[in-house]
C-alpha cells in the first residue's frame, strides 16, 4: 500500500526579475508503507526542493505550480491532497504525520534551551499531555536513540561502582534519575554532531510519525559516526513500521539501507529502481555515470572521470587523453629535498579545569608526538575520525 503519492510535481522559483527557473520538473513517484526510499543526485538537482514541497516548507519564492502530493492517512478513508492543503490544516501533517531532519541538526536547535526543553516543547505541542508526562516521553525517546542509556544499563552501572556496598533502593533510583536529568539538562553546545542529529531523530520521531524525511542527515558527520546514525535510523523504520525517505548526494551511504533509489538530475527523476538492480545493473547514462565516478582505493587512476563525460557516452579508459584541467591525480613534480614544512613532535595541551586552586593543572593531550614534513608541490592528506586532532 503506498501511503505517499507524489504525481507531476513541479515547482518553480521566481527570480527578482520575476523569471521563473524550474527547480523540481513534472516528478512522480510513491512510497510504501515501512519502506525506506533513496532519492540519490548531485547537488542542485532537486531533492531538497522535492522534500521541502512535501513539508509544506518551500521559501516564498518557490511555488508548487503543478502536481499532486497524496499522503494516505493510515486512519483516513481518503488520501489528502498536502499541495492544496489550506496552510492552518498543514501543521498536523509538517512535523505531526510527516517529520523531517536536516543536515545540519546545530541549526535546527536552539542554543540557549537545554535539550530536555527542545524536546518537551516538540511534545507538547503535538500531543494533548502534561509536563511531566512530556518529560517522561523524552526521556524514553533519548533512550530510544541511544544518547541515553536504558533503566537497566544505568542501574547495571550504580551495581558495579557500589559493589563492595549495601546497596540501598533509593540510592538506586536516584542514580538513575540524576543520570536521566543530566541528560535533559545538556546544551546543544555540549554535544558532538552525532549526538545533535540523534537529538533531532528524537523530535522528529516524537509525535510518531509515518513517514520520516533524512536531508542529507549524515552529510556533515566523518564516517564512523555516520554507520551508527544510519544503523539507528534503519532500527526505528523498522520497529516503529515507518516509511523513511532518505535524501543523499552520496550512492555509497543508501546502499546498505534503502529498499528502493530514485535517482535526480536537473529536476527530474532519471531512473528508479529496487537498490540492488540500480546498483548492478544501472540503465540510464547518468546513472552508470553517478556509479562510475566513485573514486576506488584499490584502483589509482590517473584520470578521475566526472558524470558529465558519462552524459558525452566517452569511453574512459586509463590511457584516455587527459584534459589538461582535470588532471588532478596525474603525475606532477614533488620536490621531495625541499621540506617546506617541519612539523617535530609536536604536542597540544588543553587545561583541564582544576577541582580546586591549588591543585596542580592538569592537560588534556589533543595532539601527541606528531612529526611530519609537507614538500614543495605535495598535497598531504590528513585523515582521522572526529575528535582525533586534525583541525588543532
Ligand atoms: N530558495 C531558492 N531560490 C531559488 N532557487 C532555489 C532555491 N532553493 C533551491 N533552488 C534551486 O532549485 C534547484 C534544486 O535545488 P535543491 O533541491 O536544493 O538541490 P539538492 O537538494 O538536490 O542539492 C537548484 O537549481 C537550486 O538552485
Ligand atoms: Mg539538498
Amino acid at each position: 500500500m503506498s501511503i505517499l503519492d507524489v504525481s507531476d510535481l513541479q515547482v518553480v522559483f521566481l527570480n527578482d526579475e520575476q523569471q521563473p527557473s524550474i527547480a523540481v520538473d513534472q516528478i512522480n513517484f510513491s512510497l510504501k508503507k515501512g519502506e525506506i526510499l533513496g532519492i540519490v543526485g548531485e547537488s542542485g538537482s532537486g531533492k531538497s526542493v522535492t522534500s521541502l514541497a512535501i513539508m509544506g516548507l518551500l521559501p516564498t519564492t518557490g511555488k508548487v505550480t503543478g502536481g499532486q502530493i497524496l499522503f494516505q492517512d493510515t486512519q483516513a478513508e481518503e488520501s489528502i491532497d498536502l499541495v492544496s492543503l489550506p496552510s492552518e490544516n498543514k501543521r498536523e501533517y509538517r512535523g505531526g504525520k510527516i517529520a523531517m531532519i536536516f543536515q545540519e541538526p546545530m541549526s535546527s536547535l536552539n542554543p540557549v534551551y537545554n535539550i530536555g526543553f527542545q524536546i518537551t516543547e516538540a511534545i507538547l505541542l503535538h500531543q494533548k499531555v502534561s509536563p511531566r508526562q512530556a518529560k517522561q516521553q523524552a526521556i524514553s525517546l533519548l533512550q530510544e536513540v541511544q544518547l541515553l542509556s536504558d533503566n537497566q544499563t544505568l542501574e547495571t552501572e550504580f551495581l558495579q561502582q557500589n559493589h563492595h556496598q549495601p546497596i540501598e533502593k533509593k540510592e538506586l533510583q536516584e542514580y538513575v534519575r540524576k543520570k536521566k536529568n543530566a541528560m535533559l539538562k545538556r546544551y546543544p553546545h555540549e554535544l558532538s554532531g552525532g549526538q545533535l542529529q540523534r537529538v533531532m531523530i528524537a523530535i522528529a520521531i516524537s509525535c510518531q510519525p509515518t513517514i520520516l524525511i533524512a536531508d542529507e542527515p549524515t552529510t556533515a558527520l566523518d564516517v564512523t559516526v555516520q554507520a551508527t546514525i544510519l544503523e539507528l535510523l534503519k532500527d526505528l523504520c523498522e520497529r516503529r513500521q515507518m516509511s523513511m525517505i532518505f535524501i543523499t548526494h552520496d550512492l555509497a551511504v543508501v546502499a546498505n539501507l534503502a529498499d528502493r533509489l530514485l535517482v535526480m538530475y536537473q529536476g527530474k527523476i532519471v531512473e528508479s529502481a529496487m537498490t540492488k538492480e540500480l546498483l548492478f545493473n544501472p540503465q540510464q547514462a547518468y546513472t552508470k555515470g553517478l556509479l562510475a565516478c566513485r573514486p576506488r582505493l584499490e584502483e589509482t587512476r590517473s584520470y578521475l572521470p566526472t558524470v558529465t563525460d558519462f552524459l558525452n557516452n566517452q569511453e574512459i579508459t586509463d590511457e584516455t587523453e587527459i584534459p589538461p584541467k582535470t588532471n588532478i591525480l596525474g603525475k606532477k613534480e614533488i620536490r621531495l629535498n625541499q621540506s617546506l614544512l617541519v612539523v617535530k613532535d609536536l604536542r597540544v595541551g588543553f587545561p583541564k579545569p582544576k577541582q580546586l586552586p591549588w591543585h596542580q593543572q592538569e592537560y588534556f593531550w589533543a595532539i601527541n608526538d606528531v612529526s611530519f614534513q609537507l614538500f614543495g608541490g605535495e598535497t598531504l592528506g590528513l585523515v582521522g575520525e572526529s575528535g582525533c586532532g586534525k583541525s588543532t
